[in-house]
């Protein structure tokens, strides 16, 4: 195991478009020839004017619609939307909406171009794994800071009847621009605002909770962006507190949460979205509050593993400097368990109804889609993952 900073490629083109009214300059962005697929969700951008103000922006492009992305967007509703392009010949596709449809979307500009059955885009026993090699080009009006999809490469799709919810990622599929409005966050109910703030805060943890291998821009950059979303995060989860610096500081942190920034040359643990995916899967628990749900006994299982890290989030995010190392460690984990508590997360499986009975289905999906050596060491073995699953009961 390495204890220094790894080689490292960072790539990232994705042209970031902050603030106000920038819906109104979408022209600048999207060439006038390109006949434009909007494509969004259940219907919250119908509901709030979202989508109007998009069609007034686009009326002297050729455009069509494809609405009904699910929240965790599922492989049938995207080939759906993959036959429309085919039938009806877009070369533009614009994802107005939260993570699962820009998720939605990057799979589908994805399948379109695929040279074979889009389903062998993915691996973890759905497909082949087969490599994407290109992508029709698509940008992203955002309405919902969680995912950070909107700068990053990849794409989580869901198959429910096999029971499975697989990622794929590839630079074809990075966004060409993302348009990110604070205020378009002002119609989010409480539930999504603390989904946003909690699937932000372990995307960072995720990158950070590791051991140490002295990479002091990727861990001040970790620190920072936690003790932000510390700071606002009971603020921004009252969704009538309509300041538009907390909702700007809430939308940024949450896209520098996961554009692979904070991770390049350091190691990574996704192991909470791992056994998040499952719970997912098994009874559609939102992304979010299936990982506040494993978050906390990932920490305490694997506190040896995670001792030095957990020391320096200790002092470090939490400003804990008394005690011994385990005292401060102790500290640190009940202080975030408090955290998702106050923003009305979850914090163990019976809150978002899982039964010990469930953890042998849970671990078997695991084991199906390949999660059998996860974490930053490759050593969290399906047998840790159970233990983890029971500690958070
Ligand atoms: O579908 P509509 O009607 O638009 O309503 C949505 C949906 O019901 C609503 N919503 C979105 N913006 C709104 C709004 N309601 C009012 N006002 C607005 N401005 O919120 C609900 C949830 O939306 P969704 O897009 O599902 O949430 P989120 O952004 O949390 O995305 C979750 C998906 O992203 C995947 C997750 O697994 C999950 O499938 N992830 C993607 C990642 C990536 N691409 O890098 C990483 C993440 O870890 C995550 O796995
Ligand atoms: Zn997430």
């Amino acid at each position: 195991m390495t204890s220094e900073i790894s080689d490292f490629t960072f790539y990232n083109p994705v042209k970031i478009v902050f603030g106000q009214n920038k819906i109104e300059q979408l022209s600048k962005h999207i060439p006038s020839d390109k006949k434009v697929l909007i494509l969004y969700g259940g219907g919250s951008v119908k509901r709030f004017g979202t989508l109007d103000r998009v069609k007034k922006t686009l009326a002297d492009y050729e455009t069509g619609e494809f609405g009904g992305i699910e929240a965790n967007p599922t492989f049938g509703t995207c080939m759906k939307a993959v036959d429309k392009i085919n039938e009806e010949d877009y070369d533009y596709l614009l994802a107005v909406g939260g993570g699962s449809v820009i998720d939605g979307v990057k799979f589908i500009a994805a399948a379109a171009e695929f040279d074979g059955d889009p389903i062998d885009i993915f691996g973890k026993g759905v497909g082949t794994g087969k490599k994407v090699t290109s992508a029709l080009p698509f940008g992203t009006i955002l309405t919902l800071p969680a995912t950070g999809s909107e700068m990053n490469e990849t794409s989580v799709i869901s198959f429910p009847e096999k029971k499975a919810k697989v990622s794929f990622s590839s630079w074809d599929v990075f966004p060409q621009f993302s348009i990110l409005e604070p205020e378009l966050t002002y119609t989010l109910p409480k539930r999504q605002l603390a989904n946003g703030i909690t699937d932000s805060f372990i995307h960072i943890l995720e990158q950070y909770l590791t051991y140490p291998v002295g990479g002091m821009v990727q861990d001040e950059f970790a620190e920072g962006l936690l003790r932000i979303l510390i700071k606002i995060g009971p603020d921004v989860v009252d969704e009538m507190n309509h300041d538009y610096n907390l909702r700007a500081n809430f939308m940024w942190t949450a896209t520098l949460a996961l554009n692979r920034l904070l991770s390049r040359g350091v190691p990574g643990d996704w192991s909470t979205h791992a056994l998040g995916h499952e719970i997912t899967v098994l009874n559609h628990t939102d992304h979010a509050r299936s990982l506040s749900a494993i978050m906390p006994a990932v920490m305490m299982v694997r506190k040896l593993k995670k001792w030095d890290k957990l020391v320096q989030y200790a002092e470090n995010v939490w400003g804990i400097t008394n005690g011994s190392e385990e005292e401060k460690i102790d500290a640190a984990i009940l202080k975030t368990v408090i955290f998702f508590k106050s923003i009305d997360m979850p914090v163990n499986l019976s809150q978002v109804d899982v039964k010990e009975e469930d953890i042998n289905t849970l671990v078997g999906q695991l084991e199906k889609h390949g999660n059998d050596a996860i974490s930053e060491r490759g050593d969290q073995t399906l047998d840790v993952s159970r233990e983890i699953y029971r500690q958070a009961l």
